[in-house]
């Protein structure tokens, strides 16, 4: 599929918009992240609009009381966008934000470093009526039970961001007991875990199997082998699983999961549209995303007719 450029104008505007105003709260404190950060965030943005519109109409029919949306390695709610400065909200800000006739019932965001979760708490109580999100400043391996506490108090369907940064934060006996749960999943597969197999020391394929399950730690035989057989893992409970390649324009890419829980026999009515989503996301990269920004930064000439001027 060719670039398309006024769809990531169009979709990144709103993140843009909302960094800003995220940003009049503690603007000191932020994740500073590359570019294409970006391109997922657009893939939350996107699904959550369409997933909380469809669901608002099915849930009572389905036995579902609530839709809840799970951040379990959340960030501060704010990032930065290295190259530009640009600001750009978070994920879970985003969860606030992009659903636009129905709003999530509930917000839960883990986040362990002190600093991200007091802003995050602070930004989402802007945005949110105060019995209506929490913010956990702790280890997020600890508390898959608050997940699934949540979940069952409230008879939720949910939407989970699992946004590994490295190689820690949620272990694989969290995820299946999450996947035994009705929701979607999105999974930034384990940034760096292909590096740290390449270095092959013993003490190292622990830490990997508690990430991604024993039976793929120990079965695959190369790094390449790592995701095809981890994707496969997730595609046994969640048939309906889209992977989609996030580049950064500059050789580096990590692949994201939607994985999406159904809701009958057959597909969820959304998944057709995230199946376009990863399209249109897979034709752009990073610098896109700068180009973009600088665009809207002031930094760049003007969209004409629909297409780019440079
Ligand atoms: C990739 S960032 C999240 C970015 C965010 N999802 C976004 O798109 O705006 C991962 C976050 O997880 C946090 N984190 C790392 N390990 C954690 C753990 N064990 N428990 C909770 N949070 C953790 C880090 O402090 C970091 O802010």
């Amino acid at each position: 599929m060719a670039k398309d450029l006024p769809w990531l104008e169009s979709n990144l505007e709103p993140i843009w918009t909302w960094g800003k105003r995220t940003a009049k709260t503690w603007s000191h404190i932020y994740n500073p992240f590359g570019p294409w950060t970006c391109l997922k965030l657009i893939a939350l943005k996107f699904h959550s609009d369409l997933y909380t519109t469809i669901m608002n109409k099915q849930m009572g029919r389905l036995g579902f009381d609530s839709i809840v949306y799970v951040d379990v390695l959340a960030g501060s709610g704010l990032n930065q966008i290295r190259d530009t400065g640009s600001w750009v909200a978070g994920s879970s800000v985003v969860a606030c934000l992009a659903p636009r006739k129905k709003k999530y019932d509930y917000i839960l965001a883990i986040e362990n470093d002190a600093n991200y979760s007091s802003a995050l708490a602070k930004r989402l109580g802007n945005l949110r009526e105060p019995d209506t999100y929490d913010v956990v400043p702790y280890d997020a391996t600890m508390h898959i039970d608050t997940i699934e506490n949540l979940l069952q108090k409230r008879r939720a369907h949910y939407v989970a961001f699992v946004d590994y940064e490295g190689m820690s934060g949620f272990p694989w006996v969290n995820m299946e007991k999450l996947l035994g749960h009705r929701g979607d999943l999105f999974i930034t597969f384990i940034p760096n875990i292909g590096r740290v197999w390449d270095r092959n020391w013993e003490k190292d394929r622990p830490a990997v199997a508690e990430l991604v399950g024993e039976d793929v730690a120990y079965s695959v035989e190369d790094r390449e082998g790592l995701f095809p057989a981890y994707l496969q893992k997730i595609k046994r409970s969640r048939p309906y699983t889209v992977d989609i390649k996030i580049r950064s324009g500059s050789g580096y890419q990590y692949m994201l999961i939607f994985a999406a829980g159904q809701t009958t026999k057959s597909k969820p009515k959304w998944f057709g549209a995230v199946e376009t989503l990863k399209e249109k996301l897979e034709s752009l990269d990073g610098d896109d995303v700068v180009q973009v920004l600088e665009y809207f930064e002031g930094r760049r000439p003007k969209l004409t007719n629909g297409r780019w001027r440079f």
